[in-house]
């Protein structure tokens, strides 16, 4: 689903304070909790969805914890939350009518979902490749999991609306996706 591809050089930009890389990922991981929580508390009638997005956080929050005992392992302190330019971004493109805001919301949410695949699956390559088995096996395995999210969002989305107007809007967020990442500076952090 996603338009572009990271750049070869992100690695080194995104790898060069890994303290910082981690607390943005352990960050991340929160909000991607925080996020389907929200789902569950906007949208509590939709059956199935419930229990996919409590699963879901549930599975964030067992990530928020993977990466805080990395960092303890290390005797690194999570840094504060900072902005999150790409997540705003994205963010900005939902629509306030329902049911374009519900299903633009889960679009969202599925492209941050596989732009982490994408990020999390160059660590594990990066890492491997510099050596750090530890890095490379804990990026590695999660991931495997963002990929899976990416899916549920989909699923989510695609029973909202009719198949022509779901891959529209799918095609439309794609290339604004690639849009606002491409206009990032490479950082310390996943997106
Ligand atoms: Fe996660
Ligand atoms: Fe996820």
């Amino acid at each position: 689903m996603l338009v572009s591809s990271t750049h070869p050089r992100w690695f080194a930009a995104a790898t060069a304070d890994l303290l910082a890389l981690l607390s943005d990922h352990l960050h991340c991981e929160r909000k991607a909790a925080e996020n389907a929580l929200s789902l569950v508390r906007r949208y509590p009638h939709r059956r199935g969805s419930v229990e996919a997005l409590s699963r879901l956080a549930h599975e964030e929050t067992s990530h928020v914890i993977q990466v805080a005992a990395l960092m303890a392992r290390r005797g690194w302190v999570p840094r504060a939350d900072t902005p999150n330019l790409y997540a705003r971004g994205l963010l900005a493109e939902v629509r306030s009518r329902e049911p374009d805001r519900l299903l633009d919301s889960l679009l969202v949410a599925a492209f941050i979902e596989a732009r982490s695949h994408e990020r999390l699956q160059l660590l594990a390559d990066g890492f491997a490749g510099a050596g750090e088995a530890e890095l490379a096996a804990f990026y590695g395995a999660l991931a495997v999991a963002e990929d899976r999210h990416a899916e549920i969002f989909l699923e989510l989305g695609q029973v909202l609306v009719p198949a022509e107007p779901f891959e529209a809007r799918l095609a439309a967020l794609g290339l604004r996706e690639a849009e606002i990442l491409g206009g990032l500076p490479h950082a310390a952090r996943v997106h």
